[in-house]
């Protein structure tokens, strides 16, 4: 049995990772969870570990734990995942922000496509939730016809700007709608998010791609072990869903693709339901996936411009779930294997 400290519990990520944790194999004796000076003190319902106190997070205290989830800022990691694992007796740190995604040494796990890089690590890396979303259904495709480029669009919810973003989208829906204002007010996006769509989630770079878009680049490079220079161009949008990130993905192969072989990939890989069928009007939507571990896969079709080598499909997954909790979760069971 392990016992589990969560910081950043009260978060829209932190919340369900408690909530995964109570549904999860792993065998947690103790849940903690801490937070700052603001929450500490209270207590959090955490389903079967019932009323949990906040504790003021502290590096010592967090080091008691057998495995800790860090889902707060990279600032935060930056400064305390370190030290909260370092040594024999260290927590197992697994940390959703991206501090330390991009650093050689640590492992940056989907644990149904590279979990054994988990095996002695003791900080652990957590993809952004567009990459661990598309990955479920592009790596049973690398692994029978060998990719050779892939394009993506993505339509990204307001959670993955936090509750604070939820909020947002909430409050400026229901002022517009009630005739208070003609445009929502915005302050986590950087423009009004209801009635609206949003071709930039994060800070743009020189290249012109977004931090957002590049972090899908490099990280379906580092976690299918592709090579540096592997071509993965994505546009990430934001648009105004609450909590499940939707992907148009067109892949170009190195082998001739057959579709029955490849919709039989998606319906026998673990963490995927199929919903591929367009005569009754059955495809992937937010509507559909949101609260589901699975991510939906459907829309699949050979591609017109990449022909026999190439297909595409239409991906959406909740991204509290699959694209940060629960894929976080899923690390920790492994380990325990
Ligand atoms: N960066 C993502 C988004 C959240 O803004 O949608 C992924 O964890």
């Amino acid at each position: 049995a392990v016992t589990v400290g969560v910081v950043g519990a009260t978060g829209a990520v932190g919340k369900e990772i408690v909530d995964c944790l109570n549904k999860s194999s792993l065998d947690v004796s103790k849940l903690r969870i801490f937070g700052s000076s603001r929450s500490a003190g209270s207590t959090r319902d955490a389903g079967k570990f019932g009323e949990v106190p906040v504790e003021l997070f502290d590096v010592a205290a967090a080091r008691e734990c057998d495995v800790v989830f860090l889902a707060v800022s990279g600032d935060f990691a930056l400064e305390h995942a370190k030290a909260i694992s370092e040594g024999d007796d260290g927590a197992v740190v697994i940390d959703n922000s991206s501090a330390f995604r991009y650093d050689k040494d640590i492992p940056l796990v989907v644990p149904e496509i590279n979990g054994e890089c988990t095996k002695g690590a003791k900080l652990i890396a957590n993809p952004n939730c567009t990459t661990a979303i598309g990955l479920m259904a592009l790596y049973p495709l690398h692994k029978l016809f060998k990719l050779k480029r892939v394009i993506m669009s993505t339509y990204q919810a307001a959670s993955g700007a936090g509750q604070p973003g939820m909020d947002e989208l909430q409050e400026g829906t229901r002022a517009v709608l009630s005739g208070e204002r003609e445009v929502a007010e915005n302050k986590i996006f950087a423009h009004p998010l209801p009635f609206n769509v949003i071709p930039h989630i994060d800070k743009f770079q020189e290249n012109g791609y977004t931090k957002e878009e590049m972090k899908v680049t490099w990280e379906c490079r580092k976690i299918c072990g592709l090579p540096d220079d592997f071509p993965v161009s994505c546009t990430a949008v934001r648009i105004p869903t609450y909590r499940a990130h939707s992907e148009t993905i067109i892949v170009e192969t190195e082998e001739p693709v057959d579709i029955e072989a490849a919709r039989k990939a998606f319906e026998e890989a673990p963490g995927i339901k199929l919903m591929d069928d367009t005569a009754n009007e059955i495809y992937p939507m937010p509507l559909t996936a949101t609260g589901q571990y699975d991510v939906e896969v459907g829309r699949i079709r050979k591609s017109l411009v990449f022909g026999d080598n190439g297909l595409e499909f239409f991906v959406v997954g909740d991204q509290l779930l699959r694209g940060a909790a629960l894929n976080a979760v899923l690390v920790a069971e492994e380990m325990a294997k």
